[in-house]
């Protein structure tokens, strides 16, 4: 039933300016009543077609329009309102709008809504049967369902202008079940016995100036963040409670995690010193740079004429799994979890790791080979524990990182079971 699953989603409806515009208004009820947070957005046009005032009334929330408005902006921001949405229904979508938006345009509020949100997206279109029908609508639809788009409709009969023919806008109650079938399956809530994971990811970024950094790889930054947001939703998914410790990266939050961004190695020390003692399981997974700057300039570095060379003088970071591993008992998470990534021999070298830096699991890359690894969406590991016997280790073969995530997780939450007394 698409009413139960719809439950708690936050649906962002936009609505273009196509005749079919009055159906919005059963639409929002229905999405309503499914239990959903929704939120209006509409063309300049549609305001020709329905009011803003009826949206407004049936969702409970004011209604936008326009990408330059000072005070919405105030409240919910554009970013804001494209990050809030758990799915993206356009309906009407008119032949403007599929166009602007399989052409990435940004240029009134929905487009660059759309543009900003990683969420599932959903357009029913509605236009004269000519239109639809067109090269050009068709080509465009092709290049939206490549960027993942999914559509319903339009279907096919008696047209407002007096047509007869493809291109009317699907009904409200198929709209919402083709809605359902584009969200993922809900997260189930956490409980309060659930484990709780801190998980470090992303870069870390080291002040030179004020406009130049240092990152662990120097100036190509490897460390996407993605490996690391994929263990928070894989631990989500698991009904576990998450903090992510993040460094800058261009990831949506994966829902129900608490996010705590840090941009230095430092900040990121301070706040995982900090969260650690609340940790079941303490995950490292951040690319955290090895330097910092002895003394950061306050003003921008600038070239001269006679210098070839620029002396920096650097100092090593503090090493934060290797520490959040040393804390006395009483404050140290039972399973600290770190990551490696490795060219040769990554067994002998994770082994090692372990030791050294006092972990209870390590997951190490081959970095070496092509298509695997930083920045890719593919990984292949070696898991390695420690047994009362010494170590135990699992390979993983090269599959999507959202998969490995599953089976570091996996590994992981066995691992803090067998240390429970
Ligand atoms: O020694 P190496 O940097 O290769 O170790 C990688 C592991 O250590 C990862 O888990 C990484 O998140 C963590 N690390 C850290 N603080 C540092 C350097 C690495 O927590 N300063």
């Amino acid at each position: 039933m698409a009413a139960m699953s719809l439950s708690g989603k936050r649906v962002l409806l936009g609505v273009s300016a196509g005749i079919a515009a009055y159906k919005s208004a059963l639409i929002t009820r229905l999405l309503k009543q499914a239990g959903c947070e929704v939120r209006v957005v509409m063309t300049e046009g549609a305001r020709a077609f329905i009011a803003p005032m009826t949206l407004q009334a049936l969702s409970g929330e004011p209604v936008r329009t326009s990408l330059l408005d000072t005070a919405a902006e105030a409240g919910m921001g554009h970013i804001e309102l494209a990050r809030w949405a758990d799915a993206v229904v356009i309906a009407p979508a008119t032949a403007d709008v599929m166009a602007r938006l399989a052409n990435g345009f940004a240029d009134d509020l929905l487009t660059t809504l759309c543009l900003a949100s990683d969420a599932p997206g959903l357009i029913a279109p509605a236009m004269n049967q000519a239109m639809w029908r067109s090269p050009a609508t068709q080509r465009n639809l092709a290049t939206l369902a490549d960027d993942g788009w999914r559509q319903v409709g339009p279907a096919a009969g008696d047209q407002a202008c007096g047509d007869t023919g493809p291109g009317r806008m699907s009904e409200p109650e198929e709209i919402l079940a083709a809605l359902t079938d584009c969200l993922p399956p809900s997260t189930p809530a956490p409980d309060d016995d659930a484990a709780h994971l801190v998980i470090t990811a992303g870069p870390t970024q080291e002040a030179l100036d004020p406009v130049r950094y240092l990152t662990r790889h120097a100036l190509s930054n490897h460390s996407s963040g993605k490996m690391g947001y994929a263990l928070a939703a894989a631990a989500l998914e698991q009904g576990a409670r998450v903090t992510l410790i993040s460094g800058p990266v261009a990831l949506p939050t994966p829902a129900g995690a608490q996010r705590i961004d840090v941009t230095s190695a430092a900040d990121m020390h301070q706040a995982a010193l900090q969260l650690a003692p609340d940790a079941d399981i303490f995950i490292g997974c951040a690319a955290v740079s090895d330097y910092r700057a002895a003394e950061p300039a306050a003003h921008k570095l600038k070239k001269t004429a006679d210098d070839d060379t620029l002396t920096l003088t650097l100092v090593k970071n503090p090493d934060i799994i290797a520490d959040v591993a040393a804390l006395p008992s009483a404050q140290r998470p039972p399973l600290v979890v770190g990551f490696a990534a490795e060219t040769r021999d990554v067994e002998q070298y994770a082994d090692d790791k372990l030791a050294r830096k006092a972990l209870d699991m390590i997951v190490a890359n081959d970095v070496s080979a092509a298509g695997l690894g930083f920045g890719s969406d593919d990984n292949a590991a070696w898991l390695l524990w420690r047994t009362p016997a010494g170590s135990a280790s699992e390979h993983q073969p090269p599959q999507p990182k959202t998969q490995l995530a599953r089976a570091v997780i996996a590994r992981a939450l066995v691992q803090r079971s067998a240390l429970l007394p």
